[in-house]
Formats: structure tokens, sequence, C-alpha cells
């Protein structure tokens, strides 16, 4: 791609809103066909490299070509403008390793057949840590592959050197914000399981697919919710096609979140279905102690949570000491010994060991069918500690990326519109069904490091 000149994000909203005819425009009707993409004839899934040339200044066309079928919108900058009034802060959601994401709005006005719907708007940060390919990557991935588990990308922009995806808003923002924001009510046992059910589910379709897939991103901040607590995946940056024919795994280099990859794929670079089922295991323990699975906050016996947890999963007397105490015993005794021996096998050292999606899935159907809940009234537990936002603790995970960009520190930032620090019922909604985000982010994405504590790459 040649870059002519580069534009960050932040240029962008302030064009925008020295622009104020942008902000007054009304919503233009497409004035080419081709805006929506047209049905692909072949089900065969395409990948990045099936593009003659995915860095070209021909990519967007070519994109358009090779994603017919996918019912994905190519929007201009403009149109996005308008969708996110023109990137404005009150309509700011947060900031991950890719840049800014904003919740706007779509409607038929925009695009002829457009569901008039909520969506969020993801911007590439031209300065930041992600790049284009991880943009190409997700566009291709999300654009084929549909699910209820998987969230929905609405379409996507590629003009110049801008790249943003344009997903639906998922009203309950990511299963990171819910499970340790602090001055929120603790998910009941019950949405826990319901989370895990539906990310395993998740996971299990893109290992079962036609050409198999391997997300390997799997993490709390990834799981999104919606308004019933249905989890689905996003972030697609950094998914792999599974091996091919009578290979074993993929060989790539080490790419994903310190806490959740799995050892082996840290040691070698081998990545298999198992590396997710890994990360799935480390996701179960977060949903079972309410911890991180990285919090250099802790004692340095406890900073590791699969090092500290999992030698006490299959011990039932010991399985009280790790569940999370603002659950408040409220729990399936049985189902929680269940949840705790399927989270120990995901987390085998030995891959071979590990189950596979379709297996992890079976189990948490059955664990819907425990009601040996306690019952017992809910009581809000203020914390003892200074408040410290969802993603200050983010501050020791490491993310290690392809490009030596990654090796950039990075700040991710939340909406300052973000939740009153006010507790809420366990079925309360946010106002206007959002979900709210406090807090300042930091260090997300720097280097993975090993044991050792030494920087790996
Ligand atoms: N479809 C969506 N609906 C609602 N909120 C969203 C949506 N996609 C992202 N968000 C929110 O935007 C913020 C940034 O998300 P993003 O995925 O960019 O970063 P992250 O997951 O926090 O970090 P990482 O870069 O490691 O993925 C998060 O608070 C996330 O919950
Ligand atoms: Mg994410």
């Amino acid at each position: 791609m040649v870059v002519k000149k580069k534009i960050s994000w932040r240029s962008l909203v302030a064009s925008c809103l020295g622009d104020p005819d942008i902000i007054m425009a009304p919503p233009q009707k497409p004035k080419r066909k081709d805006d929506v993409i047209k049905k692909q004839s072949s089900f065969q899934r395409l990948s990045v490299l099936d593009l003659s040339n995915p860095s070209s200044n021909t990519l967007s066309e070519d994109l358009s070509i090779s994603l017919a079928g996918s019912d994905l919108h190519k929007f201009t900058l403009g149109e996005l403008k308008i969708i996110t009034q023109c990137f404005s802060s009150t309509n700011f959601l947060g900031e991950g390793g890719f840049g800014p994401v904003h919740k706007g709005f779509v409607d038929d006005k925009l695009r002829p057949g457009l569901k008039a719907q909520p969506v969020a708007v993801k911007l590439l940060d031209l300065e930041g840590l992600q790049g284009h390919r991880e943009w190409l990557t997700e566009v291709m991935f999300l654009g084929q592959l549909k699910h209820k588990n998987l969230v929905k990308l609405i379409g996507y922009c590629c003009e110049e050197e801008h790249r943003t995806l344009v997903y639906e808003f998922m009203p309950r923002g990511s299963l990171e914000n819910q499970l340790f924001r602090r001055y929120s009510a603790s998910l009941p046992w019950s949405t826990r399981m319901k989370i895990a059910h539906g990310a395993a589910t998740g996971l299990q379709f893109l290992h079962e697919a036609e050409n198999p897939v391997i997300y390997r991103d799997f993490k709390a901040s990834n799981i999104l919710l919606d308004s019933d607590y249905t989890a689905k995946l996003s972030d697609f940056g950094l998914a792999k096609d599974g091996p091919e024919g009578d290979d074993t795994h993929v060989s790539t280099r080490v790419m994903g979140t310190q806490g959740y990859a799995a050892p082996e794929y840290i040691m070698t670079g081998h990545l298999t279905a198992r590396s997710d089922v890994y990360s799935f295991g480390v996701v179960l323990l977060e949903l079972l102690t309410g911890r991180r699975s990285v919090d250099k906050k802790r004692s340095s016996r406890e900073q590791n949570l699969v090092d500290w947890a999992r030698p006490m999963l299959k011990d039932a007397r010991k399985l009280d000491r790790i569940m999370d105490p603002r659950l408040e015993g409220q729990y399936s005794e049985t189902g929680a010994k269940k949840a705790a021996a399927l989270a120990y096998l995901c987390l085998s050292h030995r891959p071979k060991n590990r189950p596979c999606m379709s297996t992890v899935v079976s189990i948490l159907d059955d664990l819907k069918d425990y009601n040996d809940i306690p019952m017992g009234t809910f009581t809000y537990t203020v914390p003892n500690t200074p408040e410290k936002s969802v993603s200050d603790n983010r501050e020791d995970e490491g993310r290690v990326r392809e490009s030596n960009k990654a090796r950039k520190s990075h700040h991710h930032r939340s909406s300052p519109t973000a939740n009153s620090p006010r507790t809420k019922s366990p079925t309360a909604k946010s106002p206007g069904g959002g979900n709210h985000r406090t807090t300042l982010r930091n260090g997300l994405n720097s280097p993975m490091r090993n044991e050792a504590g030494g920087e790996r790459y």
C-alpha cells in the first residue's frame, strides 16, 4: 500500500469537527451498485492470501469482488462521520490495540435495505500497534463466517490509508468489563456459565468449520456480550487458517496475549486448535475465580492465575478457596466442580490431553441442569482498596505482534462517559441499554515476556 500522507484518527476527528457540513449533511443514498457487495458464487472460504496483492492500491476493489456474497457494506469515510456523529467523544466506547471504538447508528437512509441498528465503529489508529494486515484478516474472516456466537461485521471502510470496521453494537460490552469492573454487581453464576457456553460454541464453530480456523486471541476482552448475555467472539485480526492435509500445526510467529496463550505455542510457535482450548481454560478460570489471568497487584505466588489456581481445581475441598468471593457462595457446587475439572483439562500442559471444543460445549451444556444454587440475598461488597479501572490491571498483559511497531508502548482509553461508580442490581440495565465503561487503559500491548520476566520478542 502506498501511504500518501499519514493522518491519525485524531486529526480525522479534528477535520470532521472543522467541517460542519459533514455533520449537517443528510445521509447519502449509494451512488454505485457495488457499494453493497453481491453474492459470492462459491462456498469456499477465501483467505488473505487469495487477494492478488493484499496491500495494493486496488485492494478496495479486490475486496469487493472477493467478498461478494458476504453482504458486507463498504462505507465511505464521510458516511462513517455521519454514523458516529463525527466520531464524537460522547459516542466513544473505548480503545484497544487497533484504535478507538465509537458507537453509531445506521439505517436504510444510508443504504437501502440496511437494518436500522446501533453499531460499533472501530477505526485503525495509524500511529498504533496493529495495522492493515490485521484489519484485512478481520474483514476476510468475519466477512465470511456467520454464527450467533461471533460478532457480526456489518461493513468496513478502506479509503486511502484509513481502515475501519463496523460491527453490530453489543450493549453489555466485553466480558472483561462485566467481570472485573469494580463497582458493578457481580455476574451471577448462571450468567457466567451461559457466557462460557456461548463463547465455547463460537470457538467450536471456528474449529469445526469446513476450513477450520484457529482464533488465537481468546480472552475476556474479546468476548462481547449481547443484552441477554449471549457471548460473541470479536477481534479476528490474529485468526489463522488451521493446518491443512497431514500437517498437525501451523507455524507462526508467537502472537497473542500473555496469560492466555498456551505454553507450547509460546515455546515453539506451533499453533493448533488446542492452543485456543488452553485460552478457553484461562477464561473459564477467570469466570470461576473473578481474577484476571495476570494480575501484578497480587502477591508473586498469585500473579499468574493458572499457576496459582490450577493445582486446586481438582480438589473439591480446595475449590472453595479459589471461587470468586463476589459470588458469595451462590453457585451450584456440582456445577462448580464440573467446571473446575473442565478448566483443569483445558489447561493441561500436554495439548493432546485438552478436550476438543465440542466436548467442552457438551460438558457446559450439562451444567445448565444443576440447580443446587443456595438461595441468598444479594449484598454489595464495597472494595477496600482504591478504585482501579477495568483496564488499569491490564498494564502487565503483553501482546506480541509481527510488526516491529508492536514494541511501542500503547495506551488504552475508555469512554469519558464511562460508568459512574454506583452499585446496580444484577439485572439492572444501564441507561439507553448501553454498557458504560470506566477508566484508563494502558500497556496492553507491551511485548510478551517469558517466564523469567525477560522480553521474548
Ligand atoms: N461491537 C461492539 N459493541 C460494543 N462495544 C464494543 C464493540 N467492539 C468493541 N467494543 C468496545 O470497545 C472497546 C475497545 O475494544 P477493542 O476490541 O478495540 O479493544 P480490547 O479488546 O479492549 O483490546 P485488544 O486490542 O486487546 O482487542 C472495549 O471496551 C470494547 O468492549
Ligand atoms: Mg478486543
